[in-house]
């Protein structure tokens, strides 16, 4: 098992709130997924499954397109490749300009949206994947809406695993 960040301060982090930094068997890789070059470069062709938690919602739909793709390039090239995970999400699928990055926006999907952004990334693969996604019921509006005003009415949790077919 491998996990993998931009900042490798995180893992120290998580070794101290686990305690398991003598045990645990996950090799870290400190790298940017927009670097073709990073040292996850070794990793390519290589992976069964991908867990990435609110991760793609980070990004614009381009950036989201971009990212995915290296995913691709990790995953084994075979049918039963997986990416899992939870990000944000909204029931109108929509961007939404960053609350400190000017002139970023962030792509929250909804599961139409997920569903047309695996076919472009498929698309420009020469891929195939089959997308299981739902919004969670919960309205992320009524436990974060008072601190933080980009989680508007219908910001929802998807949910998603992606299967190469
Ligand atoms: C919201 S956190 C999610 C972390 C974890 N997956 C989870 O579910 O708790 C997003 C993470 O993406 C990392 N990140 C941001 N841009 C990145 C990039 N270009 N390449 C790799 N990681 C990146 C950040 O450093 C941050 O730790």
């Amino acid at each position: 098992m491998y996990g993998s960040d931009l900042k490798g301060g995180f893992v120290d982090i998580g070794y101290d709130l686990f305690h398991d930094r003598a045990t645990l068997k996950t090799t870290f890789i400190e790298a940017d997924i927009f670097d073709p070059e990073s040292k996850l470069k070794p990793l390519e062709g290589t992976v069964d499954i991908v867990h990435a938690s609110s991760f793609f919602h980070l990004f614009d739909w381009d950036d989201q397109v971009n990212a995915a793709k290296r995913v691709v390039q990790l995953l084994k090239a075979q049918p039963g490749s997986m990416v899992v995970g939870r990000q944000i999400g909204h029931v109108d699928a929509h961007a939404v300009v960053h609350r400190f990055l000017s002139g970023k926006t962030l792509f929250r999907h909804n599961v139409e949206s997920f569903a047309k952004f695996w076919k472009q990334v498929g698309d420009e693969t020469n891929t195939s994947w089959e997308v299981d996604a739902k919004l969670d019921d919960e309205n992320l509006a009524d436990k974060f809406g008072a601190k933080h005003e980009e989680v508007p009415d219908g910001t929802r949790w998807l949910m998603y695993s992606v299967r190469r077919v």
